[in-house]
């Protein structure tokens, strides 16, 4: 973490888990758990987007603000099903996950498809998060970092350096994600710094030191300290964690370390 150019960010993605009863419950539990509300680092949960008004409600008072898991980059008409930025940001939503690898393993998700949302989610004047990683194949034969770049060169196309500020790139290794086995502290910080290094070129060191780069896979209680010391890490998207109140609490603790 460097707070010193750019904020923390704790993010929990609750992915397709918790009914509105369900998140009532979970908000109920939180408060119980939260010594204190953070204050060096910022904390949402992005929920399914049909229970993000309930989340909202039973968030309000606990800091912590309510994230969308995924949007469509059209404005509006007959997409059956689709919910649009500029739905999401009427109910108050600030920050949308886009490209998480589920999507793109289980919905045909692309790197243009990404580029659109960025884009979209931008426009609404929302912030999104913007995930990349690879897969274990790809890690195994070497070619991590340059697909990661390509991953985030896509997804920024056409983001003028004003916008960017707003984007929060999550690194999640792809076979790290609901496995259990982290990426080593050393192997997440090496990739966050490699993203860091393709936003530079891109955009100049000024605007790449001010972006907040999570990692996500596995990220627990037990790990998150050593991840978030390592300094391109600013933060965590974490999945199976942010289920669990005692867990996510212990994780905003780490991060919220003075
Ligand atoms: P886990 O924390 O369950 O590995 O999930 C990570 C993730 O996919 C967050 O977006």
């Amino acid at each position: 973490m460097n707070r010193r150019y750019r904020k923390t960010v704790i993010a929990g993605n609750w992915k397709m888990n918790m009914t509105a009863t369900e998140t009532k419950k979970f908000a109920e539990d939180i408060r119980k758990h939260l010594e204190a509300r953070p204050k060096w680092c910022e904390t949402l949960i992005c929920v399914p987007a049909c229970n993000i008004s309930t989340a909202m409600k039973a968030f309000k008072d606990l800091r912590i603000s309510v994230g969308a898991e995924n949007v469509y980059f059209e404005e509006k008409g007959a997409y059956t099903g689709e919910v649009s930025a500029d739905m999401l940001k009427d109910l108050g939503v600030k920050y949308v996950i886009i490209g998480h690898s589920e999507r793109r393993q289980y919905f045909c998700e692309t790197d243009s498809t990404v580029n659109k949302k960025v884009h979209a989610v931008l426009n609404a004047g929302m912030n999104p998060i913007i995930c990349v990683g690879e897969s274990l194949e790809q890690r195994e034969t070497g070619i991590t970092s340059e697909w990661i770049a390509l991953q985030v060169k896509s997804a920024l196309f056409g983001v003028p350096a004003d916008k960017l500020r707003r984007c929060i790139i999550a690194y999640e290794p792809i076979w790290a994600i609901g496995t259990g086995k982290t990426a080593t502290a050393e192997q997440a910080g090496e990739v966050c710094s490699e993203i860091r290094a393709t936003i530079r070129a891109l955009y100049g060191a000024r605007v790449a030191r001010s972006v907040t780069i999570q990692y996500g896979g596995s990220m627990n209680e037990k790990n998150a300290e050593e991840l978030l010391a390592q300094p391109d890490i600013d933060g965590g998207l974490i999945g199976g964690a942010a289920l669990v109140p005692e867990k996510f609490v212990a994780i905003i603790n780490a991060a919220n370390q003075e």
